[in-house]
């Protein structure tokens, strides 16, 4: 079991979401989109959906660090393992509950919006539960293991994640590996499989500038240019 889920399941993953996106690419490439819902409704879009997308972002940067940076890095810097656990204690927990928070609204929105609730299928409704399902369970593992330093994956789940890359899964490191982040780093390497078969793989063709370009503002026609022009046969006065 130990070596099928942190040896065998993420490249399973990997494969998935790499053989999904060259599928998609090919075969749906104009189905590749967010299938977007704003014509609906935007008013509750425009909150939720930037509140959803900085807590997730900010989420998934907290992942590259806490999995990516190793303990030794983070100790050259001055920084200690309690500032560390701090620092990754209320950062971490504020990016997952601006996500929470964002996904409650977007939820919220589909199901009392008719329009939007008729134009989410069964593949959304999977994927908001998965979607749902890796944050909280994130957040649940991490708040329940707050005590002196909390948790320390700097040590097992942090090199067991590292380890994948060089193709010798250290799968021995996950096995003491408290039940609630084992849950959480399965459901979230199905989530990551899952990608490139639900909207979610609009991330890979987000355009970064999004986050801060200004608004498009989109105006009414001058409502006295609307209906026929008047049939007056010559050029029309300037300025109207
Ligand atoms: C795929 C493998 C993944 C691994 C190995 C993993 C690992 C971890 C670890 C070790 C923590 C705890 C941090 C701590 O205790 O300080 C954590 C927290 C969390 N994870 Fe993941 N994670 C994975 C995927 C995901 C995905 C796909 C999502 C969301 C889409 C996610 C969302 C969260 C959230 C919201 C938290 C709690 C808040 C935070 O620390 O940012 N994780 N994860």
């Amino acid at each position: 079991m130990t070596v099928f889920l942190w040896g065998v399941l993420p490249y399973a993953a990997f494969v998935l979401l790499v053989a999904g996106l060259v599928w998609r690419h090919r075969y749906d490439r104009f189905g590749w989109t967010t299938r977007s819902s704003q014509v609906y409704e935007s008013k509750l879009l425009n909150i939720a959906s930037p509140v959803f997308h900085y807590g997730i972002l900010f989420v998934l940067v907290g992942h590259l660090i806490g999995l990516f940076v190793p303990e030794s890095w983070t100790n050259a810097l001055g920084l200690g393992e309690h500032a560390y656990h701090l620092l990754s204690l209320y950062s971490g927990t504020a990016a997952g509950a601006l996500a929470v928070a964002g996904i409650a609204m977007l939820i919220y929105r589909r199901r009392t919006n008719a329009p939007v609730f008729r134009a989410t299928t069964a593949n959304d409704k999977l994927m908001y539960a998965v979607l749902l399902a890796s944050i909280v369970l994130g957040m649940v593992a991490k708040l329940a293991h707050t005590s002196g330093n909390g948790y320390d994956y700097r040590h097992t789940i942090a090199p067991w994640s590292r380890s994948l890359f060089t193709l010798r899964p250290d799968t021995a490191l996950m096995a003491g590996v408290p039940v609630l982040y084992q849950v959480h780093a399965v459901v979230g390497m199905v989530l990551i499989a899952l990608v490139p078969y639900t909207r979610l793989v609009h991330m890979f063709s987000a355009p970064v500038q999004y986050l801060v370009r200004p608004y498009v503002v989109y105006r009414s026609r001058d409502p006295r240019r609307l209906g026929p022009r008047p049939d007056r046969p010559g050029w029309e006065r300037a300025g109207l």
